[in-house]
């Protein structure tokens, strides 16, 4: 399905889908049509039953040097509709999509994650990155603003002082920082990267794929309501996700946590296919 990609790479094992940005020689700098391919390969994994969870990377080592220089902005000056068609798709994929997508994300950062790269980093709901990875808000020495929604997801993601201090200074920081600061979850050896990854998939896995949206569209939402908002949304939400739930999980754990003592949710996920049917 995805044999005509030429920038991104897909492969689907074992219920996780690796989204690759892939031009490796260019350490993954995002062109055009790296945009358009990410966008098509989101819109289909969101409807194939065999993807659970997606995981966005970089191909060569590299997660993404950020927009094509080339590519993406000096081939475009002077071209009004090649340039607002590619900031179009490029914040399509990068925020629309993965911010409100149905299944879980995570990114995988290793080698380089710099300037617009920061857009898809912040857009997925998990992040685990290298500990010698290169993180870098390099737009300040471009002359240029960290775009499109850079400034205003990383404003939303970290203290004030960690934002206005990366955006203002482009000062690379490595994966220690970047979990300190809470640009990601957390930092690992690089030889243990791909393994935590797949360790945090399988636990999103052995959730109910019902919730687990739910919840994620639930913390997402109620931070720009308020308090009044937030009841009111998450007491309709609660209740959604009731209806269609085939294993009605809220009785039957409730069932097998108080009656017969054979569940704690503390520790481990609810578990499927043990409800009783009604007569
Ligand atoms: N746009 C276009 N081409 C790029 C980009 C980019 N963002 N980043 C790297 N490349 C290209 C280089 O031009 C080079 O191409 P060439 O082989 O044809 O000469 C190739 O990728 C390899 O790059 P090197 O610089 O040789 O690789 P190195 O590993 O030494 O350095 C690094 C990597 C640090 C990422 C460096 O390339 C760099 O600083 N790139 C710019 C990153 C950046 O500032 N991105 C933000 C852009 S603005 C935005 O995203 C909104």
């Amino acid at each position: 399905m995805f044999d005509h990609f030429e920038c991104v790479k897909v492969e689907l094992t074992d219920g996780i889908a690796w989204v690759r940005m892939n031009r490796p020689e260019k350490r993954n700098a995002m062109n055009p049509q790296l945009h358009d391919e990410m966008e098509e390969a989101l819109t289909h994994l969101e409807v194939d039953p065999d993807a659970k969870v997606i995981v966005i990377c970089g191909a060569g080592g590299n997660f993404s040097a950020g927009q094509d220089l080339k590519m993406f902005f000096r081939e475009n000056e002077g071209n009004p509709l090649g340039r607002k068609t590619s900031q179009r798709a490029a914040n399509r994929w990068r925020w629309e999509l993965l911010y409100s997508y149905d299944k879980p994300t995570i990114a995988m950062v290793e080698g380089y994650c710099v300037g617009g790269a920061f857009m898809q980093l912040l857009a997925t709901d998990f992040a685990i990155a290298a500990e010698d990875a290169t993180f870098s808000l390099s737009e300040v020495n471009w002359g240029i603003l960290p775009g499109a929604l850079v400034s205003k997801v990383v404003a939303d993601a970290v203290l004030p002082r960690h934002a206005m201090y990366y955006c203002c200074l482009g000062e690379a920081f490595d994966g220690h920082e970047a979990e300190r600061i809470g640009m990601v979850n957390f930092a690992v050896p690089a030889a243990e990267l791909e393994a935590k990854v797949e360790e945090l998939a399988h636990k999103l896995m052995a959730k109910s794929p019902r919730v687990l949206r739910a919840t994620k569209q639930a913390v997402r939402n109620v931070r720009t309501m308020d308090f009044g908002q937030s009841y009111d949304y998450l007491a309709e939400k609660g209740l959604a996700i009731r209806v269609g739930d085939q294993e009605d999980s809220y009785n039957t754990g409730l069932r097998q946590f108080l009656d017969e003592k054979a569940y704690k949710p503390t520790f481990e996920p609810f578990k499927t296919g043990t409800m009783i049917e009604k007569k």
